[in-house]
């Protein structure tokens, strides 16, 4: 009975298949919408969806597989009706072609605009239609839909012309027509997952002509609209795969866990299609695992017919997988034919595990697990949405570093090597579908109730975990972001659930289509109202702490309130790596940004919001997910530390514990760190997995009384003593051994540029009267010819004052200033709501290395609590003693340069070192860039007094 339904669904799908290509004849005579405007055509002779059958890492020794990346000729139209219609065709020559790199995007190899947009479609929103007319100055106005062409050839040996040969495409952006020798292949969209073809029957002996056109949109962009660059092209890998004809199709394999873990049930469900003109008989499918062999024996496979084989295998006492442990059973997959040669071999691996809501309570393997998570995008600068290996490694190799534990594949599924890295070194994966609307609005009803787009919903579900089921890593199923509600989601939800019972449903938009119920970017007291509320599901917040600019403040606030309710599951920081491409203009190469092409619509600098930039350097702020990440935390109580473990299947004793004192101008420090017994694939032996520092004894500030003689006073304004002149509040000469040595006056000095979040928070509006500093006296004590005392009041006049930007002086010194010494806090960047990470210490550097170069250029810089502060240009010094701990900032540039400019190259420089010497700064801020203000207690009340001093001393 089973057998006969099966066939006739075969049946079934066959007419579907040839209804679909009448429907793209038609289009062809332009009587209807075309293929890529109509929702309810996915993709024409496109093989079923199914798990990546061979480990990414063993592709290139693959027999199976030959590659067709490299250089293929291409032709860029700007619209369809501008394409080489016929190049498919085996009489167009195509050689005097440009050349484009396969895989890449073309927009990064020079032709046609990259666009950045966030929540607007790039062309006219007016569904199915991409190609309806948007306003005048859009970039898709003459540029209206382009059109990728490309050729290139391959060669079939007479031995490979036995086989069943596919053509396989990681992903293209966005849709795609395929022809082989001249004769149409078929045609797809859903441009993040692969798309196949069958091609035995179009190819010869010999060299083969392969024509492949890409359309820049289709309707399957209404589903696409993530906020990221719009790129285009054959963007993953191109690959013939030479197959016996009777072969395995699929495979999936599970390990479900017993209610104690003492036992494991492994089951491979083996789909094997025989593609030959007659039936196979006596055939056997084998699964290989911890040193056993199960067989499965097909007796008999029908011509044109696929069955599927279960065999079944129990591990006892399993070694459990998880990000900490990523034990891993390899196995393989074989298909063995009647003469008992192997005809297929596939190696792969396996993890036990188990992921489940208990209530609210998130479990793996029975453990309360925090996620400490991020979101990705695929991007790298040069090339786009086509991420090498090696980046990939990098990625995960500094995701593990930092003790991220959980990654958000935000927001579409990745290239395969991706989550073979994360099933290796171990890492949650929250694996998502490549579904966005977000154009029709959060959570819209329009796309999520349009039956037409149904189809197109679900397509995408079911690539996504059809395609990835087999990887341990993934814990959750993802059905996209920022999308619909209604039927459509709920079929993607049904779909996701029928395929795979092993792991978790996740949405965004609405609990009902989810295990966990997420939170998007609350404030911390949010984060911990609505865990309170919450009874039914656990929560996480799938994006947090959106790292645009200099942010990341407040981290430290949200994990106190993750690791005190059992109901939240963790946290995913937006997000991973700047959005920038590389640009060169007029010799000067830098990260671009939306406009930066010319790009319209395009939202600017909102797609730098990453621990890294774009070529993966590390910003200050990733430092800090790292130190908050940590999965051991260290307490001193009455000199004996305390180590608390968050971690479940890792013991404090796989650790060195290392404890350091130092005395730094008598201030005692207890540093304390948990480092690596052994090597990881991901870090050497030694690594710092965790730290912390404690003060023992407190540095002794000077006092001023201490300091100076007790004959000395204070120098009255308008003064002139020695060789210092006073203005007002204002030192506005100082000659030492007959040199100025002031490029500018040290003057009291409340205003900072904004940062990227501030900006949002419209805080320069709204503390745009400190540009002046008012209700301040500045005393000037002369020590001696090289040194004063400096003293500033604040003393509001009104109760109604603003946030100070900070509280604080600034001065100017001679360019040549260039090298620093500093005790405080380092060595990066830090600032009171960011400097968990920056431990006191005795730091050197260049004042280049003392700046932070922000892709968009903004406040930076900062050092906090810094006890003194030396800079020089190698004959002279400026040594700055705090009278109390002392925020600095030392920059070659002042903030009139940092403000208005879009690049960090179109900075005017080196004309002078401009310092400002604080008692407090305002905080970065951490927990959206679209208008949450810094956390009050890390503002600076304009309404309250404040004093503060310091020495400056030349040596
Ligand atoms: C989120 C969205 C992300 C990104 C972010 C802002 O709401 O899911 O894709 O747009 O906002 O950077
Ligand atoms: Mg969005």
């Amino acid at each position: 009975m089973k057998r006969l339904l099966r066939r006739f669904l075969v049946f079934i799908a066959s007419v579907l298949t040839i209804s679909a290509q009448a429907q793209s004849l038609q289009s062809d005579n332009g009587t209807t919408a075309p293929d890529w405007e109509n929702p309810a055509l996915l993709g024409i002779n496109k093989l079923p969806y199914h798990a990546t059958l061979q480990l990414p890492s063993r592709w290139k020794e693959c027999k199976e597989i030959v590659s067709l990346d490299g250089e293929w000729q291409f032709h860029w139209s700007r619209k369809p009706e501008e394409r080489p219609e016929n190049f498919y065709r085996e009489d167009y020559d195509a050689s005097g072609w440009d050349k484009i790199k396969v895989p890449g995007n073309w927009q990064t190899q020079g032709f046609g605009t990259p666009i950045y947009t966030n929540i607007d479609y790039p062309f006219k929103r007016n569904r199915p239609s991409v190609t309806s007319e948007p306003p005048r100055d859009w970039t898709a106005y003459e540029n209206r839909n382009p059109v990728g062409s490309y050729v290139t050839f391959f060669d079939v040996t007479k031995e490979m012309r036995s086989h069943n040969l596919i053509l396989h495409f990681g992903g293209v952006h966005s849709a795609f027509y395929v022809w082989v020798n001249g004769q149409k292949v078929g045609y797809s969209q859903n441009s993040m997952s692969p798309a196949e073809f069958d091609v035995t029957k179009f190819v010869r002996e010999g060299s083969n002509k392969l024509a492949v056109e890409v359309y820049r949109w289709c309707d399957g962009s209404y589903l696409e609209d993530q906020d990221m660059w719009r790129l285009s092209g054959i963007f993953r890998e191109v690959q013939l795969w030479v197959r016996p004809l009777v072969h395995i199709a699929d495979y999936h394999v599970t390990a479900v866990p017993d209610k104690d873990f003492t036992q494991a049930n492994v089951t491979a469900d083996i789909a094997i299609c025989n593609t030959a003109g007659k039936s196979a008989k006596k055939m056997k499918a084998v699964l290989k695992i911890d040193g056993k062999t199960i067989a499965g024996q097909l007796k008999n496979l029908a011509a044109g017919d696929t069955t599927h084989i279960r065999l079944t295998y129990l591990i006892n006492q399993p070694k459990l997988w998880s990000a900490e442990k990523p034990n891993l059973y390899p196995f393989s997959i074989e298909l063995i034919d009647k003469k008992g040669n192997v005809a297929e071999h596939f190696d792969y691996h396996l993890g036990v595990k188990r992921v489940e809501c208990v209530g609210e309570v998130f479990k793996i393997n029975g453990k309360n697990v925090k996620l400490r998570g991020v979101n990705r995008h695929d991007h790298h600068p040069l090339t786009g949405r086509y991420v090498d290996d090696a980046t990939y490694e990098k990625d995960i190799r500094l995701m593990k570093q930092a003790n991220i534990n959980f990654l958000r594949t935000s927001h579409y599924p990745d290239r395969e090597y991706l989550y073979e890295l994360c099933d290796r070194w171990g890492l949650y994966v929250m694996d998502e579908a490549n579904q966005e609307s977000h154009g029709y609005g959060y959570a819209n009803e329009e796309m999520g109730h349009d039956a037409a787009w149904c189809d197109a919903h679900v397509d995408r579900a079911e690539s996504l975990v059809k395609r990835d089921f087999n990887h341990p890593c993934v814990i959750l199923w993802s059905l996209g972001n920022e999308g619909g509600v209604g039927p459509n989601i709920q079929a993607m939800y049904d779909k996701v659930c029928q395929l795979d019972s092993t792991r978790l449903p996740f949405y965004d938009c609405h609990p009902r289509y989810s295990a966990l119920h997420d939170y998007g970017y609350p404030t911390p007291e949010v984060l911990k109202r609505e865990a309170e509320k919450e009874t039914e599901k656990p929560l996480i917040a799938r994006e947090y702490a959106h790292a645009m600019g200099n942010s990341m403040g407040n981290l430290q606030e949200y994990w106190d309130v993750i690791y005190a309710d059992s109901s939240i599951a963790g946290a995913a920081i937006w997000d991973w790596v700047d959005q920038g491409l590389v640009k060169k203009d007029n010799g000067v190469e830098f990260f671009a940004y939306g406009g930066d092409y010319g790009d319209k619509p395009n939202l600017d600098a909102f797609c730098l919001n990453g621990l890294l930039a774009p070529d993966r350097k590390p910003h200050p702020h990733y430092y800090e997910v790292q130190h908050v990440y940590q999965p051991i935390h260290f307490e001193l109580h009455d000199n004996r530390l305390r180590i608390v473990n968050r971690d479940f299947f890792t013991d404090v004793s796989e650790y060195d514990i290392v404890c350091d004192t130092t005395v730094i101008d008598g201030e005692r420090l207890l540093n304390v760190s948990a480092r690596l017994k052994e090597d990881k694939p991901w870090a050497k032996k030694g690594f710092v997995v965790a730290s912390e520092q404690f003060v023992l004894s407190s540095y002794d500030f000077p006092e001023a009384i201490k300091t100076l003689r007790p004959a000395t006073s204070p120098l009255a304004s308008k003064d002139t003593a020695k060789h210092v002149t006073i203005d007002g509040n204002n030192l506005v000469s100082w000659i030492v051994d007959g040199n100025e040595m002031l490029q500018a006056p040290l003057e009291p000095y409340f205003w900072k540029p904004e940062n990227d979040n501030q900006h949002a928070a419209g805080f320069a509006r709204s503390s745009a009267g400190w540009k002046e500093a008012t209700d301040v006296t500045v005393k000037y004590t002369v020590i001696n010819d090289h040194s004063i005392l400096v003293e500033l009041d604040y003393h509001p006049t009104g109760t109604d004052k603003p946030l100070l930007p900070k509280l604080g002086m600034r001065m100017r010194l001679p360019a040549d200033f260039t090298a620093i010494e500093y005790y405080g806090r380092g060595p990066w960047e830090n600032y009171p709501d960011r400097k968990r990470s920056a431990f006191l210490g005795r730091y050197k550097t260049p004042l280049s290395e003392y700046e932070t170069e922000y892709i968009h250029p903004q406040d930076n810089g900062c050092r906090t609590d810094v006890r003194w502060f030396c800079i020089t240009n190698g004959k002279k010094a400026l040594r700055i003693d705090g009278l109390q701990p002392l925020c600095i900032r030392a920059w070659d540039y002042g903030e009139e340069d940092l403000e208005g400019v879009r690049h960090p190259h179109e900075i005017k420089r080196d004309r002078f070192v401009n310092l400002n010497i604080d008692l407090n700064i305002h905080g970065v801020g951490g927990v959206d860039s679209w208008g949450q203000p810094t956390l009050p207690q890390y503002t600076i009340d304009g309404n309250k007094p404040y004093h503060f001093g310091f020495i400056l001393d030349w040596q």
